[in-house]
């Protein structure tokens, strides 16, 4: 074989290894170190580097050295005139002595002459310089041939896609660092602004203090109990936070009563959900629809609730988590005309009521949580810090809890085939 033919055969066996040594993800500094090594080693030569162009200090800086001394500078600096020409060169090998002409190649001629340099390609990807490739002289000390220059071009190309895709990485990965910033602090602004208005609204009434954060953070409980996702959980809570945003319509005097309010006053206070539902309707709610939730938080399972009476099915799931949320505060805080009822006491009411008022499965998930709290497997004290501690620990309610949560557990299908079995038989 003719000594020019294997020479081809080698030059193009590095250049097919180059190409999976791009493709391949590993190290993105490895890879471009490997491609010198690859290109060094096809074509004999002793000496080089690979740098990457970076557009913003307009230098070129060093990825990979080779045979070049511990001094020779890391990052270079280009003119607007050396960017200009380069782009216009393309990715052609420009050969050192022959290019003095250009600034970049006076400013840095001793340093390049006294390591051998003999060419420069210029990394050119869609019209955009990326980077470049600094050979020393072939150890045989020959020139290099146009055909050698064109095996350079096609590594070349290589490299400059894979710095050229590694550029592109890099930008993808900012902007979305940058949209997730954003999101985050936008989230925080809406949760904060909703918490204000959860504290306005609760301002009003000064019997019910702090009412709707703890309605908020009641159907937190409840969602994440349900194993709804984090953003749910988040639209739950900004529910609970804003169900009674129609309160702020009402007058004053009726909302703090500290009587049974007569027939007109009621109608007044009744109208709250339909008025938070306009107060929020117009506002783009994330993860769930708030609006619906403020709307129908007072209707019951039996259609016996308000405004719209409504049955099970009509009622939307969150407005059903809200009302469970809504009622239990109502009957765990002391109201003007009404003390707190113990804890045994309320949850024999919610079992009583399951199927009623409230959505059964939401009464168990509710109360589970709670049970979990007590027992000791849930370790934030979600329950605990909401009610207080005496009243979470009073006597015998982690037993009625029990109690009460076995016998709403649904019927089994099996338990189902043998009672019907029994019926028949
Ligand atoms: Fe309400
Ligand atoms: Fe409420």
């Amino acid at each position: 074989m003719a000594e020019h033919d294997h020479k081809l055969i080698h030059a193009f066996g590095a250049l097919a290894e180059l190409g999976q040594e791009i493709t391949n993800k590993n190290n993105f500094q490895e890879t471009i170190r490997t491609s010198l090594h690859l290109i060094s080693g096809a074509l004999g030569i002793m000496r080089g580097a690979v740098a990457r162009f970076s557009r913003f200090g307009h230098e070129l800086n060093m990825l990979a050295i080779r045979g070049l001394g511990d001094d020779f500078p890391l990052s270079l600096s280009l003119t607007l005139e050396d960017e200009r020409q380069f782009l216009s060169c393309g990715l052609t090998p420009i050969d050192i002595q022959q290019a003095k002409v250009l600034p970049f190649f006076q400013v840095y001629d001793a340093s390049f002459e006294r390591r051998g340099l003999e060419l420069f390609v210029p990394l050119v990807v869609r019209d955009e310089i990326v980077g470049a490739i600094f050979l020393g002289e072939k150890a045989t000390g020959e020139a290099y041939t146009n055909y050698e220059k064109e095996i350079v071009c096609a590594m070349g190309q290589h490299i400059g896609v894979a710095i050229a895709q590694r550029n592109l990485m890099a930008e993808i990965e900012r902007h979305a660092n940058e949209n997730r910033q954003l999101f985050d602090e936008m989230r925080s602004t809406y949760h904060d602004t909703v918490k204000a208005f959860a504290a306005a609204i609760d301002c009003k009434d000064k019997y019910t203090e702090g009412h709707s954060v703890r309605v908020g953070k009641f159907s937190e409980i409840i969602a994440m109990e349900l194993g709804w996702g984090k953003d749910e959980v988040e639209g739950a809570a900004v529910a609970g936070y804003l169900h009674d945003v129609g309160k702020l319509t009402v007058e004053r005097k009726i909302i703090n009563a500290p009587y049974r309010i007569n027939a007109k006053e009621s109608k007044e206070l009744n109208g709250h959900p339909g008025v938070g539902y306009e107060i929020l309707q117009p506002i783009h709610h994330p993860y769930t629809d708030v609006p619906l939730a403020a709307k129908y938080h007072h209707e019951r399972l039996d259609g016996r609730g308000y405004p719209d009476g409504l049955y099970d099915r009509e009622i939307p799931y969150i407005a059903k988590i809200v009302t469970l949320a809504d009622s239990f505060d109502a009957m765990t805080t002391d109201r003007p005309y009404k003390a707190r009822r113990p804890a045994k006491e309320v949850v024999e009411d919610l079992q009583r009521n399951a199927g009623k008022q409230f959505a059964p499965e939401l009464v168990t998930a509710f109360l589970g949580g709670m049970l979990k709290e007590l027992q000791g497997q849930d370790k934030t004290k979600r329950f605990r810090r909401l009610l207080g501690r005496d009243y979470m620990e009073a006597e015998g309610i982690v037993d009625t809890l029990k109690y009460t949560l076995n016998e709403m557990a649904p019927t089994t299908p099996m338990t189902y085939v043998a009672a019907a079995g029994q019926v028949i038989l």
